[in-house]
């Protein structure tokens, strides 16, 4: 969007702005995929594992016989199972909610540098846990590494966006997607049965989290704290200048500084809008239903059902363990290639071609699905990976990437923050939902599990159609002036 103007000869793309992005999103945005991925290959090695070592799996003797009580398929296995996956959402939920303060206490960097001591405990419990017989340890290993990765959620693209030169701003803020697609791929790869599927690799598949951690504890602290930051805390107009000079790799930085002090008058005029205001105005109201409409629509599109639960969808369908592992990684694969090939076209396309596309395409894709798993012949089978790469491939298209930042483009600065709070938690609560109800629901209604996704893509394909504006190409002056005139009609 059109915020302060961009004079630097070199466009702004340096290698240290490189370096600063690769630092601040590669360690911080794989938390967020890998731990989306890793626990979809290895979920019959690791349940098998717990009902194995928990009470009610207790060998009980009956006719001097011993009778499994539990069992890897059990209620109760999937239970906890269910609750491994998606406690990963509820830390989510929490860090996503407090980022607004981390951002500004601790700082944009600070708070992603400090953000890391919640991977350590993570892989502490988590790689500990078959060691000490418990899985309550897996559980609240992926509570913290939820934790960490809400945080990501929301510091990661304050950041990105406040280190790039306005030209830069939309590119740069679809590699946090791009940086999660590449990652689910990676823990998608280390964890098939050939690599570490295994029942003595899986606790250091969760280990490996670390690696980007200490990456990025290595490579960040050289980096700059942001200079938005910087002018609105200390109001250190120099200091902020140094970091500019620094990021650009030119003395030229006076159009930015002065732009950049324009806003942060601005912003001390305008009060932070808070809940209220946001809920309250009827030309902020809009905005904010559709952004949270979009983070419903991303999350009950199922893509997480397949991100967490694929391997067990396509044995499901009638595959072998081996065969859905590779057909897995496949999905993985589509995701990264995808996502790449929408941040090619995002800014000719415009984002509610992509959306609409994206949603449609994906209805019909869970339909496919759905015919696949009810009529289980061999032929068929293959119907389900061909459904499930159709499925990823429309998801990453558009409904991907542009929910995460279509926030900055409904809003202005004053009502930013407050809009991607409400947004990344409402992102997080709707991802806990599938995460905990699919394998339930899959229970209950079986081979149709996934028309419950086909209802939920049907109607959000429709409200997007009415309702979400085209933003591509607009000023955030018109966006508002345009919500503030159909507030009054
Ligand atoms: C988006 C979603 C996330 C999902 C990922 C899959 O980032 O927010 O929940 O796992 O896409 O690529």
């Amino acid at each position: 969007m059109t915020e302060g103007k961009k004079e630097d000869p070199t466009n702004g793309l340096t290698g240290r702005l490189i370096f600063t992005i690769a630092a601040a999103a590669f360690g911080s945005a794989f938390q967020h995929g890998y731990n989306t991925g890793v626990v979809n290959s290895p979920a019959a090695l690791i349940r098998k594992w717990i009902s194995e070592t928990i009470d009610i799996n207790q060998t009980a003797a009956v006719n001097g016989t011993l009778t499994v009580v539990g069992g890897a398929d059990s209620p109760q296995i999937t239970a906890i199972w269910s609750v491994i996956v998606s406690v990963f959402c509820v830390g989510g939920m929490i860090g996503g909610s407090i980022v607004g303060i981390v951002a500004d206490r601790l700082g944009r960097k600070m708070g992603l540098i400090y953000n890391n001591i919640f991977v350590v405990l993570a892989v502490l419990c988590e790689c500990s846990a078959k060691w000490l017989q418990s899985y309550q340890l897996i559980i609240i290993g992926r509570f913290f590494i939820g934790l960490n990765s809400g945080l990501n959620a929301g510091l990661v693209p304050v950041y990105l966006n406040e280190v790039s030169p306005a030209n830069l701003k939309g590119a740069v803020g679809t590699v946090y997607q791009f940086v999660i697609t590449l990652s689910i791929m990676i823990s998608q790869l280390l964890s098939m049965e050939s690599v570490l599927g295994t029942e003595g690799g899986w606790p250091l598949l969760f280990g490996l989290t670390l690696v980007p951690a200490i990456i990025q504890l290595i490579t960040f602290p050289i980096c700059p704290e942001s200079p938005k930051h910087i002018l609105k805390t200390t109001g250190n107009e120099l200091q902020a200048k140094q970091v500019l000079v620094w990021l650009r790799g030119t003395l030229d930085v006076h159009g930015e500084m002065e732009a950049m002090k324009a806003e942060h008058e601005a912003d001390k005029n305008a009060s932070r809008v808070t809940l209220r205001e946001l809920t309250g105005n009827p030309s902020l109201r809009m905005p904010l239903i559709i952004c949270v409409a979009l983070m419903i629509a991303q999350q009950f599109s199922g893509i997480n059902a397949v991100m967490y639960f694929s391997t067990k969808i396509f044995t499901m369908a009638g595959l072998s363990d081996a065969a859905s592992q590779q057909a897995t990684l496949g999905v993985g694969a589509m995701n990264v290639i995808m996502t790449f090939v929408s941040l090619v076209v995002i800014e000719k396309a415009g984002r509610k071609t992509l959306l609409l596309a994206g949603f449609a395409g994906m209805l019909v894709s869970t339909l496919l699905i759905t015919m696949s798993l009810v009529i289980n012949i061999a032929f068929l089978t293959y119907l389900s990976v061909a459904g499930t790469l159709l499925f990823v491939l429309f998801f990453s298209i558009g409904p991907g990437s542009i929910p995460w930042f279509i926030t900055s483009e409904l809003f202005s600065v004053a009502a930013r923050p407050t809009a991607t709070g409400v947004a990344v938690v409402v992102n997080w609560t709707a991802n806990f939902i599938v995460g905990i109800g699919f394998l339930p629901l899959t229970g209950l209604m079986g081979s149709y599990v996934f028309l419950v996704f086909a209802f939920s893509l049907a109607l959000f394909t429709v409200f997007i159609w009415l309702k979400v504006p085209e933003t591509k190409g607009r000023t955030i002056e018109e966006i508002s002036a345009m919500f503030r005139q159909a507030s009054y009609q």
